[in-house]
């Protein structure tokens, strides 16, 4: 089938790739012209998994790249539209580019089309879709308006998509539905899986064979998609609500943790306490299911406290760093991630910068290192009191502490001998409880981390050489 898809970002790009290689041919388009040159050119702009391999093989075969879309419009049966739908002040959607892109849309309905929102955006939108495109002269009779909510995780988006949980289409014409079907055929009847070699991606343990497809109203999939990634915020804050709890009585939240996840109606997943959940689609789309809830009458305060448990997740763990290194004016510290979360470039709404934005603003001297977020992170943050290193070691170089704020797994299998003594103390506070504290412990460090109990080191602290350098004056 000819497949347009509207947006070439970290959700629009994912899905023209896969669609190509399930066969189908697939224009992805943007209004970035620049990034469109890139793309053509064989860059990769995102930082995702087996998305190089994928661009490179279909690229110029089942894949183009163009900034026109009334063209790619008119060749298309599906349009998809994967554009951003950041949150706006008052905590809505920001559904402009979405209007914006179906009015563009609506001049290329030449024949049978079907326009999907790909996005994730608050029900009723697809009715505002239909409306527009209408308004805009599309012929009635020529389009039906679709909602096929996304259920990617950065970093390991094309898994999510080739090995989906299940996929969700909402259509309210049995003809669009129709369409939906045929485009997830080679995922639904498990002929995608059977291609042997020509499989790109290896599938995950314990695969059924084939995808399972609920096909349901626009409506429905559209909150489908809100409540869920609700739901993933609520364990979230959940579980960091506990972590504070077993901080305040000297629990363990790992054990708490196994204790209430291996009860099969609650899952081990989404249950690890941090810093607080970011990225571009939690923070959002709980604030935009907020106030669709609210503008329909219902007010879900459920979400409120998730929101401000999320909030306070990072105040508290700057007062954590600040119990661990008393004054904070000054002071050298090592941060490792920038990203909002391991596996990703992605830095919006990411808690390790908000949180090294106010070390920064408490006087504190960062060195940080993320293994793919350094440059996107340059943009955001000052160019005073921060340098970004090409690896950890670097960054922890003569710092007084090292703070872990992304759980990227280099960081969990660090050198501990090395980071102490390349530590001007032996301080760490993590973020992402990547570390068992008997092992800190055994290695002579300060360990602090999030609901469990902090930890003294096993053995006396031997001061690093440039301590006993600066007090004796000589090197022992
Ligand atoms: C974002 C959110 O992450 C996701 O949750 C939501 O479902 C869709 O919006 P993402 O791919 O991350 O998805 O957005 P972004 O990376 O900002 O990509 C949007 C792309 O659309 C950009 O490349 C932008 O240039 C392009 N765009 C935007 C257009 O082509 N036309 C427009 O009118 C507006
Ligand atoms: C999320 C949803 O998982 C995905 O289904 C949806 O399509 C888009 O939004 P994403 O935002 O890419 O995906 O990342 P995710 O892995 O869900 O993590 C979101 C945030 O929660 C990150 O900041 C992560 O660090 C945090 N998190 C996740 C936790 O703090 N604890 C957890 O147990 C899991």
């Amino acid at each position: 089938m000819r497949i347009s898809v509207v947006g070439s970002g970290y959700v629009g790009l994912v899905a023209a790739a896969c669609f190509a290689e399930l066969g189908h041919d697939v224009v992805s388009i943007d209004n970035d012209a620049e990034k469109i040159g890139r793309l053509q050119q064989g860059e990769v702009p995102i930082h995702e998994q087996h998305l190089p391999e994928l661009l490179a093989r279909h690229r110029n075969k089942k894949l183009t790249f163009s900034t026109d879309l009334a063209g790619a419009v008119r060749q298309s049966t599906a349009i998809f539209i994967a554009v951003g739908t950041p949150a706006t002040n008052e905590g809505d959607a920001d559904l402009s580019y979405v209007e914006s892109v179906s009015r563009a849309i609506a001049l290329g309905i030449n024949d049978y089309k079907i326009v999907v929102e790909k996005s994730t955006v608050p029900v009723f939108t697809s009715n505002w879709i239909r409306k527009v495109m209408l308004l805009d002269g599309a012929p009635a009779d020529l389009f039906d308006v679709a909602s096929n909510p996304e259920f990617l995780r950065e970093g390991t988006a094309v898994v999510d998509f080739l090995y989906p949980d299940r996929i969700v289409t909402g259509a309210d014409t049995a003809r669009c539905a129709d369409v939906l079907r045929q485009i997830y055929l080679p995922l639904t009847d498990g002929s995608y899986y059977r291609r042997g070699d020509r499989v790109a991606v290896p599938a995950p343990k314990n695969w059924p064979g084939a995808a399972r497809i609920i096909a349901t109203t626009t409506k429905s999939a559209e909150i489908i998609k809100h409540a869920s990634n609700a739901f993933l915020a609520t364990k979230i804050s959940f579980i960091n609500a506990v972590a504070n709890i077993c901080e305040s009585v000297g629990a363990d939240v790992k054990e708490v943790c196994e204790g209430i996840g291996s009860d099969s109606r609650i899952g081990n997943r989404f249950l690890s306490p941090g810093v607080g959940y970011g990225g571009s689609c939690f923070p959002k789309d709980l604030k935009a299911f907020r106030h669709v809830a609210r503008e329909n009458g219902y007010d879900f305060t459920l979400l409120s406290s998730v929101i401000s448990i999320n909030e306070e997740q990072r105040a508290r763990f700057l007062r954590k760093v600040r119990t661990a290194l008393w004054t904070l004016k000054g002071k050298k510290i090592a941060v490792l991630g920038l990203a909002f979360k391991g596996g990703t470039d992605d830095i919006r709404e990411s808690p390790a910068i908000e949180i090294v934005k106010s070390l920064l603003k408490e006087g504190c001297e960062i060195r940080a290192y993320d293994p793919a977020a350094n440059d996107r992170a340059r943009e955001v943050l000052p160019s005073q009191g921060i340098s970004c290193y090409e690896s950890a070691y670097d960054a922890i170089k003569g710092a007084d502490a090292l703070v872990i704020l992304t759980d990227w797994s280099e960081f969990a299998e660090l050198d501990l001998d090395r980071v102490r003594a390349t530590l001007t103390y032996p301080i760490v506070v993590d973020g992402r409880n990547l570390y068992d504290p008997a092992v800190m412990a055994t290695y002579g460090f300060l360990y602090y981390s999030v609901g469990r109990p902090d930890v003294q080191p096993a053995r006396r602290i031997e001061k690093s050489e440039k301590i006993t350098a600066a007090v004796t004056g000589k090197v022992e």
